[in-house]
């Protein structure tokens, strides 16, 4: 079978690697394409919870294939975090492969990341501040490190010795800080670059022969639709190239079009965005405290309070489309269950007219009402349901009336954080 996209339908934190954590059971190869440790994959399963920033959802199934394409970037020190912290949990990683090509988060990354939200002001984008941005713009402006020079003593020493003094320029009589040291720099990449040397390779060749085997890859995309670099509501959107949509996965994993046989995007139940920019249906006050206090919606990398409000089917419809979607995957239905009515919002009033557009202009956005169609809530425990006739009324028509706002089959809806708290409606594989 050819690859699966599982990617993220809203501004991200909608439970991709939930999802992904289930369905890899029957996949062969689990690969993340995009982004950096700026994700924050929550999966709850025999290990316990845990918070994936840059390894695949696949990686607590021994016998699956675990790969960090070429279009993620890797802060090392991180990523050596989080192979001990799965591994002192009793989880495998020997079938983690990484590309010699993905791009390096350095140092000056970091600060550069946080003294340019300082210098931002009001106009800060609200970064999780990992040194994705500048690591993207550095890969973009020809002036990053990849993996292949990072494990290769030589190639670093010139790397570095090339790239430091220009990068203390920039942070020196741009920024006013601190140059970085040299050997210091070297000293303690060239640590991590040798502990994850052995699981570096060539894994587009890798992936390639699994789909040539005819196994089944699935993708586990990062982010959200609504923060892509051009999709997105730039620019409060982050900056991963290959994009937060399904048309980036090739790119970032290294195998063409043809190849992906489904592209599965991920929605929670009601919208949420952390950092700045807009969102229609933000709730504020007690009502927006609510919905975050009954879904503990705080992000997974940075803690901080997410952005709460009703789900939005234009946004989503939006994405939908944007992404090709051949299915979509409803999380946190359960959030819902104590409402005694939800809305969903159906169009926006923008200058007096009512348009199912996203807009691209960000003042537009930031101007649009939500118009809202109010349905009835259910007021019942879902969360030991596994079946769909098994939902409750109106919890049914509720899902029902979303897949219709979008456009597209819902293969299964989620009500709960654990692997086997889902409603399976169509297997994605
Ligand atoms: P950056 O990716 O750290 O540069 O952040 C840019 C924007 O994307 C900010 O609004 C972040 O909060 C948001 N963002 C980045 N990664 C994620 C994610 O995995 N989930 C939700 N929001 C994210």
């Amino acid at each position: 079978m050819p690859a699966i996209i599982v990617i993220g339908g809203q501004w991200g934190d909608e439970g991709k690697g939930r999802v992904v954590d289930l369905i890899a059971r029957k996949a062969h190869v689990v690969a993340r394409y995009s982004g950096g440790n700026n994700a924050g994959h929550t999966v709850v399963n025999e290990f316990g919870e845990s918070r994936l920033h840059l390894v695949p959802a696949g990686i607590f199934y021994p016998d699956k294939v675990c790969v960090i394409g070429n279009g993620v970037i890797i802060d090392p020190k991180v990523l050596l975090e989080e192979i001990d912290d799965l591994q002192s949990r009793g989880v495998t990683v020997e079938k983690l492969h990484i590309s010699s090509r993905c791009q390096i988060i350095m140092p000056w990354h970091l600060m550069i990341d946080r003294l340019d939200e300082e210098l931002r002001g009001k106009g800060a984008i609200g970064t999780t501040a990992r040194g994705v941005g500048p690591c993207f713009a550095d890969k973009v402006f020809r002036a990053g490190i990849r993996m292949a020079d990072l494990i290769d003593p030589e190639a670093f020493r010139e790397r570095l010795s090339f790239l430091l003094p220009y990068k203390n320029a920039v942070l020196e009589k741009l920024y006013g800080a601190e140059p970085l040291s040299f050997e210091e720099v070297f000293s303690t990449y060239s640590e991590y670059a040798a502990k994850i040397a052995p699981s570096v390779t060539e894994t587009a060749e890798l992936v390639q022969d699994a789909l040539e085997r005819g196994e089944t890859v699935l993708l586990e995309g990062a982010q959200g639709t609504l923060l892509d670099l051009d999709a997105g509501t730039y620019e409060f959107v982050t900056s991963s190239t290959p994009s937060s949509m399904a048309a980036g996965a090739g790119v970032g994993i290294g195998i063409g079009p043809t190849q992906i046989s489904k592209v599965v995007a991920v929605y929670k139940a009601y919208q949420t965005r952390v950092g700045n920019g807009p969102m229609p249906t933000e709730l504020v006050g007690e009502e927006g405290d609510t919905l975050r206090e009954r879904g503990h919606e705080y992000g997974a990398t940075t803690g901080r309070p997410r952005r709460c409000g009703w789900f939005d089917a234009v946004a989503s419809r939006y994405t939908a489309r944007l992404n090709g979607l051949t299915g979509m995957v409803m999380t946190r239905l359960d959030v819902l269950d104590q409402y005694p009515s939800i809305k969903v919002c159906t169009a926006y009033r923008l200058d007096g007219k009512v348009t199912k557009t996203f807009p691209s202009n960000i003042r537009a956005l930031l101007r649009v009402e939500p118009v809202y169609e109010e349905l009835p809530g259910w007021q019942k425990e879902t969360k030991q349901v596994r079946a769909f006739e098994d939902l409750p009324p109106q919890a049914k028509a509720y899902v029902q009336r979303i897949q219709e706002l979008v456009g597209c089959p819902i293969d299964m809806v989620s009500v709960g954080p654990e692997r086997e708290q889902a409603i399976i409606i169509n297997p994605i594989i």
